[in-house]
């Protein structure tokens, strides 16, 4: 911990894509765990009151989340480093996580109303970053305030993107407020890359949409040149509550996820 609050080394990445169903939460909690398997101390913010990435990561019911950290952020208080213990959990496979649930739904209204309310979850995750070396925050499928706090207080984005429901014109407005951000919010903030996720590998229709996003995108962004495959042990992991490289450690969406790991780690 001393050596990194020396060298601050942490990295901030968000989950991000309007789309749902396009595997954030899964890739979150593959990528988190992955990350701790390499050595690094990891955060995930769970950041939808949908609380996928907290079931993911094997927590159910928390007692404490998100919701209470932005609540005090939002009455313009002071949060401890007691707040912030009393609300991070420890899971199995050694991830840290604030986790949320449906409470949390509540707080955009209130936080709509705040004085910079894009920044408030920034306030959290600056305290946080001394201790970690990276800090994951999943993110619900739109584009509303949950998702700008997160974009303000990342080092990059992350895109997952679902080949199935594959829409250009939404990666564009994503791109779009992405760079928004950037300008209105986050001088910093990159874009990590474009990760193609839930691939039926071998079909024409794959192959035909990685193509039209290269072209139209790779000059640009970073693609990342694997793709995280369908499979139906992915499909079940999240109910079994501990990662893919717990629940299928030799499928080809863990050995995906652990390449992942390592373009992400090759890229701090
Ligand atoms: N590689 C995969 N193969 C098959 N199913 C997968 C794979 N990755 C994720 N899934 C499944 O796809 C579903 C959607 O994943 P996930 O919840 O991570 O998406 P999301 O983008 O976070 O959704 P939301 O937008 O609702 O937050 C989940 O049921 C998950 O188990
Ligand atoms: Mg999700």
């Amino acid at each position: 911990m001393r050596e990194n609050i020396a060298k601050n080394l942490c990295k901030v990445i968000a989950l991000a894509n309007q789309k749902g169903g396009v595997a954030k939460s899964f890739t979150t909690a593959s990528l988190a765990v992955g990350l701790v398997n390499s050595g690094n101390r990891v955060l995930v913010i769970d950041n939808d009151p949908q609380g996928h990435a907290s079931r993911c990561l094997g927590v159910r019911k928390p007692e404490k989340t998100i919701y209470d950290i932005m609540e005090k952020l939002v009455k313009g208080e002071e949060i401890t480093p007691n707040d912030c213990m009393e609300c991070i959990v420890t899971t199995d496979e050694g991830v840290d996580l604030l986790p949320a649930n449906v409470k949390y739904a509540m707080m955009e209204l209130e936080m709509s109303s705040a004085m910079s309310r894009e920044h408030l979850l920034n306030e959290f995750v600056v305290m946080q970053r001394p201790f970690y070396d990276f800090i994951l925050i999943d993110c619900p499928p739109n584009v509303g305030l949950f998702v700008l706090n997160a974009l303000t207080a990342s080092d990059s984005v992350l895109i997952p993107v679902k080949l199935e429901d594959l829409s250009i014109d939404g990666l564009q407005q994503l791109i779009q407020t992405i760079g928004m951000a950037k300008r209105r919010l986050n001088y910093n903030l990159e874009i990590e890359g474009i990760l193609f996720t839930i691939v039926e590998t071998n079909t024409v229709l794959a192959r035909n949409s990685i193509e039209a996003i290269r072209e139209a995108y790779g000059e640009h962004v970073h693609i990342y040149d694997f793709v995280i495959p369908k499979s139906v042990k992915a499909a079940e992991c999240p109910g079994s509550g501990t990662s893919i490289y717990k629940y299928d450690p030799n499928g080809k969406v863990a050995k995906a996820y652990e390449v992942l790991t390592k373009e992400v780690l090759s890229n701090v």
